[in-house]
C-alpha cells in the first residue's frame, strides 16, 4: 500500500505539489491523471524516492520512505518519464546491470531474468543493442528494469507516451497482467488511457488533488446537463418559444435554420427525462420529428471541468 500524506514540494518559486493526500491499495492501479505541467512527474519521484519532498510524508506499507529509503526500494520499481536508456548497451547487459544494483547475481540472475523475459515480452531481442529496438520494445525494456527485482510496488510515468496505438495495446495488457499481484500508480495526461487501465482515477490540477474515485463516482461527482438536439419539419418560431413555457423543466439553448427544417437544441438537467412531453408537444403542434439525440456527460466533461475547461452541457 502506497500512502501519500500532505505532500509538498516547490522548486524555488514554483509549488509543483501542494500537499496531496491519496492512497494506492494493495493489488489495485491508480490512474493519476492531469493536465501537462500539473505535477504528475514531481509526485512520482518524490513516491518513488529520487526526490526529497518539501514537506510532507510517503509511507509504503506504513514505513515513511525517508526513514527506510534502502529498504523501500527493493519494494518499488519505477519508471521513469520518457525512458531514459543507454542506447549502446545490449538489453541483456542493461538487465544485467540493473539487477546488480539489488544485488541479484548469478542464478539469481537467470532467474530473474527468465521471468522478465516473459513478463515483458521480451524474447528476440535480448541481445540487441537499445538503439536498435523499436519504441515499443525500448518501454518493454524499461519495464523490465522496474521489475528485476520483483517489486511490489509498480510506479510508471507516462508509460505508453509516443507509442503507436497497437504498442499502446501491448503495452496496457502488459500493465494489467503485472497488475494483478503487485500496486501499481500510473500516471498519464490522457484521460482514455487512464480509462483503459486503471482500477481507480486520481486526477491533479495544479498540483492539488480535485478528485479521487471510480469512473463512476466520478461521474457521479458532476452533475452535468443533458443536451438534447431535435430536427423538426412545420415547426414555427412562435411554437418552438411556447415548448420552454410549456415545459418550465427545460431550456432552449439554441434554434437554427435548416432549410425547412429547426435544428433546437434543448437543455435539462441529467436525472429528468422530459422526451415524452417533448414529442407529445410537437405531435400536438403538428411538427414532424426528423431526428431527436440526446448527448448525455462523459468522463471527458468531468475531466474538462476538473481542471477548469468548461464541460459540454454543464
Ligand atoms: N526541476 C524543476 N525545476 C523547476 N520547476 C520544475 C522542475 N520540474 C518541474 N517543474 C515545474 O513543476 C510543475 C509540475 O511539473 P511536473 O513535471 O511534475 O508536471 P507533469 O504533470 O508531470 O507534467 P507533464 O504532463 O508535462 O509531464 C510545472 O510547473 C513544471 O514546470
Ligand atoms: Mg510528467
Amino acid at each position: 500500500m502506497v500512502r501519500i500524506e500532505n505532500l509538498v514540494k516547490n522548486y524555488g518559486e514554483v509549488k509543483a505539489v501542494r500537499s496531496i493526500n491519496f492512497t494506492a491499495n494493495k493489488g489495485e492501479i491508480l490512474g493519476f491523471l492531469g493536465s501537462n505541467g500539473a505535477g504528475k512527474s514531481t509526485t512520482l519521484k518524490m513516491v518513488s524516492g529520487y526526490l526529497a519532498p518539501t514537506a510532507g510524508n510517503v509511507y509504503i506499507n506504513d514505513l515513511n520512505i525517508l526513514d527506510n529509503s534502502l529498504e523501500i526500494r527493493q519494494q518499488i520499481g519505477y519508471l521513469p518519464e520518457l525512458n531514459p536508456l543507454w542506447g549502446e548497451m545490449v538489453v541483456y547487459d542493461v538487465l544485467q546491470f540493473t539487477a546488480r544494483i539489488y544485488d541479484i547475481v548469478g542464478r539469481k540472475f537467470e532467474k530473474a531474468l527468465d521471468r522478465v523475459i516473459d513478463q515483458c515480452g521480451l524474447n528476440g531481442i535480448l541481445h540487441k543493442k537499445i538503439s536498435a529496438c523499436s519504441k515499443g520494445y525500448k518501454q518493454r525494456v524499461g519495464l523490465a528494469m522496474a521489475i528485476i527485482h520483483d517489486p511490489k510496488i509498480l510506479i510508471l510515468d507516462e508509460p505508453v507516451n509516443g507509442l503507436d496505438p497497437n504498442q499502446i495495446v501491448e503495452i496496457r495488457e502488459l500493465i494489467r497482467n503485472l497488475g494483478r499481484d503487485k500496486t501499481i500508480i500510473i500516471s498519464s495526461h490522457i484521460l482514455q488511457e487512464i480509462q483503459a487501465t486503471a482500477d481507480r482515477i486520481v486526477v491533479i490540477n495544479q498540483g492539488q488533488i480535485v478528485a479521487d474515485g471510480t469512473n463512476e463516482e466520478l461521474m457521479a461527482s458532476i452533475k452535468g446537463n443533458t443536451l438534447l438536439t431535435l430536427e423538426t419539419k412545420n415547426s414555427t418560431m412562435e411554437s418552438i418559444e411556447s415548448l420552454s413555457t410549456q415545459l418550465s423543466n427545460i431550456s432552449i439553448k439554441d434554434v437554427s435554420d435548416n432549410g425547412d427544417n429547426h435544428i433546437i437544441q434543448i437543455e435539462y438537467a441529467a436525472e429528468l427525462d422530459p422526451r415524452e412531453d417533448i414529442f407529445k408537444y410537437a405531435i400536438q403542434s403538428k411538427w414532424s420529428i426528423l431526428e431527436m439525440s440526446v448527448y448525455k456527460t462523459n468522463l471527458e466533461d468531468v475531466f474538462r471541468s476538473l481542471t477548469g475547461k468548461e464541460a459540454v452541457g454543464a
